[in-house]
C-alpha cells in the first residue's frame, strides 16, 4: 500500500502532495528549505482519486498557426480562435486542445520555446488567452496546453545561461558532451554519439564559445533539457502550476516519453542506407520515464481536485509501457498517444510509403484495444499536425471523399478510447497538391529533401513522399468558406490554402445536413448518449477479411455491431465466421443507429455499399 500525503505548509503557497515514507513528514519548500509547520494535512492511501469523466468526453486540437487569423497578418491567432469557437460547440466537442501559442522563434511552428510563461505576440496576448479561456469554459468546454518540456528553444534564458560557459550553474540543465575521445571538436564524426536528429543531420550541435557539443533530438534550435537535473523538473513542475492555476485543465505532453535518456550516451545501431546512428532506444522511455512522470504527477495534478486530462506523446511507445503509463494505480498519465498505426504504411522511413493494408491496420489497432481493455485506457486518432489527411491516406479523397471521410470518423469514435479530431478534419479536408520544396515550410520536410538530395536522391521521388507524409498536408489553412483565402485571413496566409477550398469548407458544411461535419456531431452525440461508446468492452471481427473493419462493443445488455467497408466496391460480409446463427439472426434485425455511404441494392442485410459504414445496435435478450 502506497500513502501519499497532502500538506498545506504555512510558509508554502500551494498544496503539496508527497510519497510518506517512513514517517518522514518534512518537506522541502520551493527554495530547498524544509517546512515544518503545517495548517493542515490529509492523508491518501494509493490510487490517487482520479476521475474517468474523459471517457465519454472529445478532443478538438487546434494548430493555431493554421486555424484563423484575427488580425490580417496572414497567420492564425487567440482572437480567431474565439471569433469561431460557436464552430466547435456546435460540433459539440468537450476538449479543446491547443498546440503551442508561447513565446517562440517558431523555428518548429512554436515548438521551440522561448518562454513557458508567455503567449507569443503572433498569436495574442495573456489577455487574450484568459479572455479566450473563460470563454471556452462559458461554452461548457475544457482546454488544454500543449507542454514542450523535452526540449527548450536555444533562444531561451536558461539555454542562452547554459551555453554562456562551462561553470554556469545552468550548465547541466542541457546535455553537453565534449567532442569524441581521439576527434578534434568540429570534424566530421567527432559528435559525441552517432545519433542522428529527427529533422536529419546529427542530433549534436557544437557550440563554439566553449567548444562542447549539446545535444537536440529534433533542431539545432530545439536543445534538449536534462531531466536528470532535479532543478529542471522543479522549474518545469512550477510552471505547469503556473497554468493550472490560471485555469487550463490539462496538459498534452510533447514526446514526453524522451525526456528519460541512457546517461551513458551509447552510439546507435547504422542501419543500411542511413546517414547516422538510431539512437532511439537509449531515450525512448528510459530508464526513469515511469520515475519522472509519476513525480509529475505528485507535483502538478495530485492535489488538484478539478477534472483534468493529461496524454503523453510516446513515439515508439510499446502497448506494455503504455499500460504502465495508463494505469490508474500509478498515478502517471490519463492516455498515451501511440503511433503504431500510423507508422503502418511506412516502409525504410516515413518517406518511403507503402500501400495501405488494412489488415495490418486492423491488427494493431485491435491489438491495442485488446490490451489496454482491462488496465489503461487509449487515445484516439487519425490526424494531428504532424500526419498527412487520414482521407487522403486511408481513405478516398477523390469521388468517395464525404463517404470515406465519414467512415472514418465512424470506425475511429467507435473504439474504445477518447477520440481526437484535428481541425479540418470533421469536414474531411484532405492534402494538398504540394508542387515544388519551395511550397514547403516545414523544417522536418525541407531539411530532409536537402539531406536527400544532397547524397543523390532524384528530386521528384524525394518531393513524391513528402507530397504523401509530409506535415504540411495537415498544416495547410482551416477552410472556413469558399471565398478568398478559404476566409482564414484577409491578408496573406502564411501556408496556401488548399484550392479545393471553394467544394470543401466549413460554412458549405454545416449548411448540409448530409455533410461530414454533421457526421461527426452525431458521431459525438452517440458518445455523449450511449455509455456503450465510452465503456463498452471491444471486440474484432473478421480480422482477415481486406476490405471490411468490423467490431462489436458491449457493456451490460447493450451492443453495437460496427461494419465499415474500405472500398468502392460493394461486399457481403460473412459474419458466420466469428458470429453463430442466432447472433447473426439478431443483428440482422437490429436497429441502425448510424450509417453512412452507399447503400447496396442487394437486399442482403450485410451487403454494403461503397464505403458504407454502419452502427447497429441491440439490446442482448430483447426480441427485436
Ligand atoms: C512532436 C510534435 O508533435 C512535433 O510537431 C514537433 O516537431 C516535435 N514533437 C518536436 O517538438
Amino acid at each position: 500500500m502506497r500513502v501519499f500525503a497532502v500538506f498545506v505548509a504555512c510558509e508554502a503557497s500551494r498544496p503539496v502532495t508527497t510519497e510518506v515514507a517512513s514517517g518522514a513528514w518534512v518537506l522541502p519548500l520551493a527554495d530547498g528549505r524544509p517546512c515544518r509547520r503545517w495548517q493542515s494535512a490529509a492523508v491518501i492511501t494509493s490510487p490517487m482519486p482520479r476521475s474517468t469523466w474523459f471517457r465519454s468526453a472529445v478532443v478538438y486540437q487546434i494548430y493555431p498557426r493554421s486555424f484563423a487569423d484575427g488580425d490580417g497578418d496572414g497567420i492564425g491567432d487567440l482572437r480567431g480562435i474565439i471569433d469561431h469557437l460557436d464552430h466547435l460547440a456546435e460540433l459539440g466537442v468537450d476538449v479543446i486542445w491547443l498546440s503551442p501559442i508561447y513565446r517562440s522563434p517558431h523555428d518548429d511552428n512554436g515548438y521551440d520555446i522561448s518562454d513557458y510563461e508567455d503567449i507569443d505576440p503572433l498569436f495574442g496576448t495573456l489577455a487574450d488567452f484568459d479572455e479566450l479561456l473563460s470563454k471556452v469554459h462559458a461554452r461548457g468546454m475544457k482546454l488544454v496546453m500543449d507542454l514542450v518540456v523535452n526540449h527548450t528553444s536555444d533562444e531561451h534564458p536558461w539555454f542562452v545561461e547554459s551555453r554562456s560557459s562551462r561553470e554556469n550553474p545552468r550548465r547541466d540543465w542541457y546535455w553537453w558532451r565534449p567532442a569524441r575521445q581521439g576527434t578534434t571538436a568540429g570534424e566530421p564524426g567527432a559528435e559525441p554519439t552517432n545519433w542522428g536528429s529527427f529533422f536529419s543531420g546529427p542530433a549534436w550541435e557544437l557550440d563554439p564559445v566553449t567548444g562542447e557539443y549539446y545535444l537536440h533530438l529534433f533542431s539545432r534550435k530545439q536543445p534538449d533539457l536534462n531531466w536528470e537535473q532535479p532543478d529542471v523538473r522543479a522549474a518545469v513542475y512550477e510552471m505547469m502550476r503556473w497554468w493550472l492555476a490560471r485555469g487550463v485543465d490539462g496538459f498534452r505532453m510533447d514526446v514526453i516519453n524522451m525526456i528519460s535518456k541512457d546517461t551513458s550516451l551509447p552510439d546507435g545501431i547504422v542501419r543500411e542506407g542511413a546517414l547516422y546512428g538510431d539512437g532511439r532506444r537509449h531515450y525512448f522511455c528510459g530508464p526513469r520515464i515511469h520515475e519522472f512522470v509519476h513525480e509529475m504527477h505528485l507535483e502538478v495534478f495530485a492535489g488538484c481536485e478539478r477534472e483534468l486530462i493529461t496524454v503523453g506523446e510516446m513515439p515508439g511507445v510499446t502497448v506494455d509501457d503504455a499500460r504502465l503509463f495508463t494505469d490508474p494505480q500509478r498515478a502517471e498519465l490519463d492516455m498515451v498517444f501511440q503511433f503504431e498505426h500510423v507508422v503502418i504504411d511506412h516502409g525504410v522511413s516515413k518517406w518511403d510509403v507503402q500501400p495501405f493494408d488494412l489488415r495490418k491496420l486492423k491488427a494493431s489497432l485491435g491489438r491495442w484495444q485488446a490490451e489496454l481493455a482491462d488496465i489503461g485506457w487509449n487515445s484516439l486518432y487519425w490526424n494531428n499536425h504532424d500526419q498527412p489527411r487520414v482521407v487522403s491516406r486511408f481513405g478516398d479523397d477523390g469521388v468517395h471523399r464525404v463517404d470515406s471521410a465519414k467512415l472514418l470518423a465512424t470506425v475511429l469514435h467507435l473504439h474504445r478510447g477518447t477520440p481526437y479530431v484535428y481541425q479540418g478534419e470533421e469536414i474531411g479536408m484532405t492534402n494538398a497538391p504540394f508542387a515544388t520544396v519551395a511550397d514547403q515550410h516545414d523544417i522536418e520536410a525541407i531539411n530532409h529533401y536537402h539531406e536527400a538530395v544532397g547524397v543523390g536522391a532524384d528530386p521528384e521521388v524525394v518531393m513524391r513522399g513528402i507530397r504523401r507524409s509530409g506535415r504540411d498536408n495537415a498544416r495547410t489553412p482551416m477552410q472556413w468558406d469558399a471565398g478568398t483565402h478559404a476566409g482564414f485571413t484577409t491578408g496573406v496566409p502564411w501556408l496556401a490554402v488548399n484550392p479545393n477550398h471553394v467544394e470543401i469548407n466549413a460554412a458549405a458544411a454545416r449548411a448540409d445536413p448530409d455533410s461530414v461535419f454533421h457526421h461527426y456531431r452525431r458521431l459525438i452525440e452517440l458518445r455523449h448518449r450511449e455509455p456503450v461508446v465510452a465503456d463498452g468492452d471491444f471486440t474484432m471481427l473478421l480480422a482477415d477479411h481486406p476490405t471490411v473493419y468490423a467490431f462489436t462493443r458491449r457493456l451490460e445488455d447493450v451492443e453495437l455491431l460496427v461494419l465499415a467497408n474500405f472500398s468502392s466496391g460493394a461486399v457481403d460480409v460473412q459474419l458466420s465466421d466469428d458470429l453463430d446463427g442466432g447472433a447473426i439472426a439478431a443483428w440482422s434485425a437490429s436497429e441502425i443507429v448510424l450509417r453512412s455511404g452507399v447503400r447496396s441494392s442487394s437486399g442482403h442485410p450485410f451487403t454494403l455499399g461503397p464505403w458504407e459504414a454502419r452502427v447497429h445496435r441491440r439490446v442482448v435478450g430483447a426480441t427485436a
